[in-house]
This record gives C-alpha cells, structure tokens and sequence, in this order.
C-alpha cells in the first residue's frame, strides 16, 4: 500500500521518457511564462506523451527564461518586451500553453489563436463569460481548439450516481479549501485586477464538479457568501447554495487560507465532494488530483442495514470503464491525453465543450455578483484580428 502510493507518485513526477514517435509529426508546444504550474502541468506529463514536445518558453526576464528552459531541457527561449508575441509567431509551434495569471488569459490566448495556434489554457478561463464566448468563437472559426479534464476517479463516482444504485440525488457539497499560509499576501490569487479571487482560482473546480456531478446547470443562487481577503474585493472564501435541475441542492465553498486552530494548529486541506441519495452517498476525497491519493467512499442503505464499500480508482480500468491511462497519470496527463488526441482527429475519451466552459464562467461571474463583490475585472485588450 505505501510501496505502491510511493511508487505511484514517483511515476507521476519522474516518469521514464517515452520516445518522441518518428512516424508521427510531434506537436511542438511553446510555453507563456515560466510559471510555477507549467512542470506538473505539462513538462512532466509531456515526457511520457510520444506526440508532445514542450519545444519553446517566454518570459519578460530572458535570464529566467533562459534558467527554466536549461532546467527543463527546452530547446527555445524568447525574453524581453516581445517575447512573448515572438514566441507566438514561431512557425515551428503547433500550441501554445497558457498559464498566466487569469486576468491575462484572455488577451494571450486571443492573441495565440489569431497566430494560429491551438490553446491549452489554464483554469479558470478568463474572466468573464463574456470573454470565455469570444475565445471560444475566434477558436471556432480559425478551426482551432482550446480546452480544459475530469481524472477517472470523478468519471466512477459519476457512473455510481448514474447506475442509480443509490436512488436519486439529493445534495451534493464541494469543497477546495488550503490552510492559513499556504498562499502569500502579495501572491496573485489575491490581486484583483489579475483575476484575483478563491472563488476564480478553486471555484472554478468545485463549480464544475458539482456542474458534472449535478447533470446540469444551476437554476438559481439561493445564496453566496465572501470572506474577503485583505482586500474588500478579493474573496479569501465564498460559500455558495445553489438550486440544481431535479431538486438537488448543491453547496460549494472554496477558501485560500482557513485560519488555524487556536492561532497555533495549521488546519488541513479539505477537498471533497459528498454526493448524499434516496438511499445512500458517496463521497471521494480528493477530487482535484486523485492521483496523489483518494477514496471513494459508498455508503448504501438498505432498510436498517447500511453498507459501506471503499474504491480507488487510478485508471479508467479500474473504474470498469472504457479509456486510456496508468494509475500514475496525473489529471494533467489525461488532460493532455485528450487534447492531443482531439488534435489528431481521434476521439478524446471526454471532451468539455465550448457551452460547458462559458457555463462554468458564466456562473462563477453570477456568484460574485450575489455575493456583492462583483465580477471581476474585464480585460482591457481589444482584438483586432
Ligand atoms: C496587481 O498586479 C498588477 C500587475 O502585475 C500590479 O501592477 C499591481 O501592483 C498588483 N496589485 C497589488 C495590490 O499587488
Ligand atoms: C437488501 O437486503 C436484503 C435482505 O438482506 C437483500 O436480499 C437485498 O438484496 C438487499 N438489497 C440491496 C440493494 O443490496
């Protein structure tokens, strides 16, 4: 058990490199900014992926973007006030990933698109719904994709609810919340005017897991509730009760640093999504990266009796389900699983759609708005493709 999550976690950081394939055109991917995120998210699961090559990166510093690129074996390095149009004007690029701060995901993937790249963005998408429509349109009718995932372990806890063994739904609660000290006072999450916000950071995630786990979009907000960080318009928590199709109540709630336990004892992450029934729940733990560990826990009962069972589900095997994947595939792995597989006209094992990414949008600016913070800020750049 600790040997396999060891071996596991060793997999999903230092996989063995897979060849690049010869028959195949690689996609060659090229970075916007030497973020913290872009290891995990795509450095490392591009190693084990034959089609990918994480070809190019930019950053305003050269000297940084120069040391990531030594560090990570990236062959190209573009610096300077034009890096970054640079980069997206390299020929040789296929995709552009982007990982800036949200305030800065509209312009640069706009931006991208227009150069003719596909786009592999970063959560949340922008920020408004208003922006989210727009990329999705010029995506559209360059023929270009854009995307974001769901990891197996959500996909099983999905068909649970969907084999109708626990009865219909009742309510489901969500929630992504970090102890106190885990994000810095200066750390962009908490800076306004870049699409600061937990709710823009972590919402996005609990919203969309309770859009999925739900079948359907909210119909109305019952209530939504911030706790502002140190600035009145960033949100460190929001809670938020929400109306679903067929009577179920959702409740979700995200929060960037819950303070500790008497001042002294630091307070755990709590990420978990409960899904209560007619006849039963089941919960999973860890619902954003399954891959480090989870549980999915079944609770069925039957008259006076109740039933619990246990399941980890690494892989779409697993899960008795049909999809490619190793159970140290982190969910970034099986996301770029399914964008490349949509690149090269195959069929992704799941797909989100252009209606359901302007939904999850869409609902995160009506939440800010209940809550009396207000949507965040709109980007400042026009296009003009
Ligand atoms: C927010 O970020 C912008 C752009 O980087 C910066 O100019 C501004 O000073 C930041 N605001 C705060 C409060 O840190
Ligand atoms: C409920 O319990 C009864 C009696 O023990 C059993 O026959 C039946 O199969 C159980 N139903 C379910 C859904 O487990």
């Amino acid at each position: 058990m600790v040997f396999s999550t060891i071996k596991r976690l060793y997999n999903a950081f230092s996989p063995s490199e897979v060849p690049t394939t010869q028959d195949h055109k690689p996609l060659k991917f090229g970075i916007l900014g030497a973020a913290a995120i872009a290891p995990p998210a795509l450095i490392i699961p591009a190693k084990t992926h034959p089609e990918v090559v994480v070809y190019a990166v930019a950053a305003r510093d050269l000297k940084r973007a120069e040391a990531f690129a030594k560090k990570h074996g990236i062959q190209k390095v573009y610096g300077g006030t034009n890096g970054y149009q640079e980069l997206l004007n390299d020929p040789e690029i296929d995709v552009i990933y982007n990982p800036l701060p949200n305030g800065l995901h509209y312009e640069w993937t706009m931006k991208a698109l227009t150069a003719g790249k596909h786009v592999l963005l970063e959560k949340p998408a922008t920020n408004t719904a208003e922006e989210t429509h727009q990329m999705f349109d010029l995506a559209e009718e360059k023929n270009l994709v854009l995307m974001e995932a769901f990891h197996p372990a959500i996909q099983r806890v999905k068909a649970i609810l969907d084999s109708g063994e626990l009865g219909k739904i009742k309510s489901i609660s969500n929630e992504l919340m970090l102890p106190a000290g885990a994000m810095k006072k200066d750390d962009i999450r908490f800076n306004l005017s870049l699409g600061g916000g937990s709710f823009m950071d972590m919402g996005c995630y609990v919203l969309n897991c309770l859009r999925y786990l739900g079948g359907g979009n909210p119909t109305e907000i019952l209530s939504a509730t911030a706790v502002p960080s140190h600035d009145p318009k960033v949100d460190r928590r929001m809670t938020t009760t929400l109306a679903l199709p067929n009577d179920i109540i959702g409740t979700i709630t995200s929060d960037l640093g819950i303070p500790w336990k008497f001042g002294f004892i630091p307070s755990m992450p709590q990420i978990r999504t409960t899904v209560e029934c007619e006849s039963g729940s089941v919960s999973l733990l860890n619902f954003v990266l399954p891959t480090l560990y989870h549980t999915i826990t079944v609770n069925e009962k039957n008259g006076t009796r109740s039933v619990t069972r246990k399941e980890k589900v690494y892989t779409f095997a697993d899960g008795k389900m049909e999809g490619k994947g190793e159970e140290w595939w982190l969910t970034y792995r099986y996301m770029l699983e399914a964008f490349v597989d949509r690149l090269k006209g195959r069929t992704p094992q799941t797909w989100i759609t252009k209606e359901d990414s302007v939904a999850n949008m869409e609902w995160i600016e009506k939440i800010y708005e209940k809550s009396g913070l207000g949507a965040r800020p709109k980007s400042t750049f026009v296009p003009n493709h």
